[in-house]
């Protein structure tokens, strides 16, 4: 008989597809996002359930979960949103998609890169209302040749990134929980604490993990380490940042702008951000192109049939 697996969210046809080859698979074809206490109905007699960032599973759904589920399979790479402990104490093997969003997601940061140093979000708002003209000094922005980006957390996504930043000649400085090896370091200079790196960081790229030691870490007081017109992005997630503090250091130029594509309690948005001429914000597009997207849930399938079949996993995070 084929195993039972919830999908929480609606994934690329092709992979629906694939999911109901290999299961008897329950579909969100409306792609509703489930409150808690339908996740935990939904998932009565299921085996596995393939999960997206957009469910909050804590340790009160966990135990609430019925015991004939197996694995929670997260379509992403970050699990944040999964308690990994109550999991384990249930037995529930957690897994995630590492690797195949690296490089759409360092792309995603690239972009928040150029288009908070250069002003994009101005320079879109001022074409659709057709009232610009050109001068010499319009819209002057900062230049990344030249300039020092530091990443903070040097795992997969941030090496990428580091690798991009090259080419467009910025000098790069990184923070991680441990020092990379000359060979992957290819130049980066490594700090051994926050305010090293922050001093130096002109531009900012946020690209660790959220952990409870990383949470706030841009806060009142960090702040201040940066250098004054310095830029701050982040492709991670929105826990790592103190959002009235940035919006508050944008508002008194300490930071010349910000990127963001990830946001404390996504997808609702400080509303300080939308205010800010200087602030270049996405929805969340990190993954979001279709060979990643595709890639990310075969994945996610495939560690979920795993955890099914044999009872581990290489991507398990539990
Ligand atoms: C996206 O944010 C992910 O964690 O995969």
């Amino acid at each position: 008989m084929k195993k039972k697996v919830l999908i929480t969210r609606k994934l690329l046809r092709s992979n629906e597809d694939r999911a109901n080859e290999l299961w008897d698979a329950k579909l969100n074809l409306n792609d509703e996002v489930y409150s808690q206490q339908k996740l935990i109905e939904l998932s009565q007699g299921c085996d596995g359930i393939l999960s997206s960032l957009t469910e909050k599973i804590d340790e009160k759904v966990i135990k609430s979960l019925p015991s004939t589920i197996k694995v929670i399979s997260n379509f992403a790479v970050g699990f944040g949103n999964i308690d990994i402990e109550a999991a384990k104490k249930k037995n529930i093997v957690v897994t995630n998609t590492p690797d195949v969003l690296t490089d759409a997601t360092a792309e995603i940061a690239m972009l928040l890169i150029l288009g908070a140093c250069r002003r994009a979000a101005e320079g879109i708002s001022y074409v659709k209302k057709e009232n610009w003209k050109w001068s010499a000094d319009f819209l002057i922005g900062k230049q990344l040749n030249g300039s020092r980006l530091g990443i903070l957390g040097m795992g997969r996504i941030g090496q990428a990134l580091a690798k991009l930043a090259k080419v467009f000649g910025m000098e790069i400085h990184y923070r991680n929980r441990s020092k990379l090896s000359k060979e992957k370091e290819m130049g980066a200079k490594y700090h051994e604490n926050l305010q090293s790196l922050f001093s130096v960081s002109d531009v900012l790229a946020i690209c660790c993990p959220a952990t409870n030691e990383t949470k706030n870490i841009i806060n009142k007081e960090t702040l201040e380490y940066f250098p004054t017109g310095a830029i701050i992005t982040n492709v991670a997630r929105g826990d790592m940042i103190d959002d009235d503090a940035l919006v508050q250091a944008l508002v008194n130029r300490k930071i010349y702008a910000i990127g963001l594509d990830v946001y404390k309690g996504e997808p609702k948005i400080h509303n300080g951000y939308l205010n800010q001429p200087n602030a270049f914000i996405l929805p969340h597009l990190g993954s979001a192109t279709k060979k990643t997207r595709t890639d990310m849930a075969d994945l996610a399938i495939n560690n979920l049939n795993e955890v099914l079949n044999t009872g581990k996993c290489t991507n398990r995070v539990n």
